[in-house]
């Protein structure tokens, strides 16, 4: 790959997927790889960028419900959800609707897709500009950390693909998935919005994932730096370095001195990438497993498994 020039600016961005290339751009949660939904060879040239198996759907990014329509079906349920967390990170699972001019590729011939409406400044202004739909996984290559700033971007594909530098990710994680395309709203991804708090706007529990009906690129093994790591350590061992929570004593690094989840889960994934490069393996102190803690233990237990 050459060496991309960088877009300043959110129209200069949005050129470049009107070009029918691909352009990573900042949002709330992570940095995502976006390109024109409805351009199949442009989203085509998202799988090849990432290494990432066909068959893994994108998430489709559209500004606000009353763009949701011209792509998919919504029901009460997903009007409630948007009202509610629109525009920020949730992404919801729903038929798609009949006149979507989304290519085919993009949901890997699944009739569902999934949609979502960021909330970064940039992101939408680049929507605004645009004024069509956007697929954008997260920008790296596939299994790989999720990048949180343009610099990550830039150190997953060589420097081969143009950013739009939106500073660091305030979230840190990704956006919580929820399907409505099962009896009952389902969790398929533990995300940057907690699910204690949809099941408040829901006004009841959200169902597991599991049987079958998971995000199909919720592989086990994900979200993998080089190094070994090792979950819910006390304190490192031999060769570790330690990331620590809630000021672990003798921490490499500390997600959060302070024991705030907000903070750890915005520092996560830069922290698993700077540990990374020191070469040895990385043992996690224990993270609470309620609100974010749940989105950060998720990452990090597929950091942790079998590769
Ligand atoms: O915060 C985010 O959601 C970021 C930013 C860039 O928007 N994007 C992101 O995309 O995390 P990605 O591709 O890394 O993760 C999307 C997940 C995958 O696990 C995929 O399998 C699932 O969403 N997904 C997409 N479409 C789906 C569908 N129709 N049904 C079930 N799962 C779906
Ligand atoms: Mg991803």
């Amino acid at each position: 790959m050459t060496v991309a020039t960088h877009p300043k600016t959110a129209e200069e961005a949005a050129a470049i997927l009107a070009r029918g290339q691909v352009c990573a751009l900042p949002t709330e949660t992570v940095y995502g790889l976006a390109a024109d939904a409805t351009n199949w060879a442009a989203v085509g040239q998202i799988f090849s960028t990432k290494k990432r198996p066909r068959f893994n759907p994108l998430i489709v990014h559209v500004l606000d419900a009353a763009k949701a329509v011209d792509v998919v079906q919504l029901d009460n349920c997903a009007a409630r959800l948007m009202e509610a967390f629109w525009p920020g990170p949730l992404t919801i699972v729903l038929p798609s609707a009949a006149h979507s001019r989304v290519a085919k590729n993009a949901s890997g011939g699944l009739s569902t897709l999934a949609v979502r409406s960021p909330a970064h400044p940039l992101f939408r202004a680049v929507l605004e500009d645009w004024n069509s739909p956007i697929v954008a996984p997260s920008a790296n290559r596939s299994g790989r950390l999720s990048p949180t700033t343009a610099a990550h971007v830039i150190e997953e594909f060589g420097g081969g693909v143009p950013v739009l530098d939106g500073g660091p990710c305030e979230a840190g994680v990704e956006s919580t998935i929820v399907s409505l395309t099962n009896s009952r709203p389902t969790l398929l991804r533990p995300g940057a919005i907690p699910a204690e708090k949809i099941e408040a706007a829901l006004g009841h529990p959200l169902l597991a994932p599991g049987g079958g009906i998971e995000a199909p690129g919720m592989m086990t093994s994900h979200y993998a730096p080089t190094a070994r790591v090792r979950l819910n350590a006390k304190e490192a061992q031999e060769n570790e370095v330690l990331l620590g929570f809630g000021g672990t004593p003798e921490a490499t690094l500390d997600l959060s001195p302070d024991g705030d989840l907000s903070e750890a889960a915005a520092n996560l994934f830069a922290y698993l990438r700077r540990l990374d490069a020191l070469g040895r393996p990385i043992a996690v102190a224990p993270i609470p497993d309620k609100g974010l803690g749940r989105a950060i233990n998720d990452r990090l237990r597929r950091a942790a498994a079998e590769r």
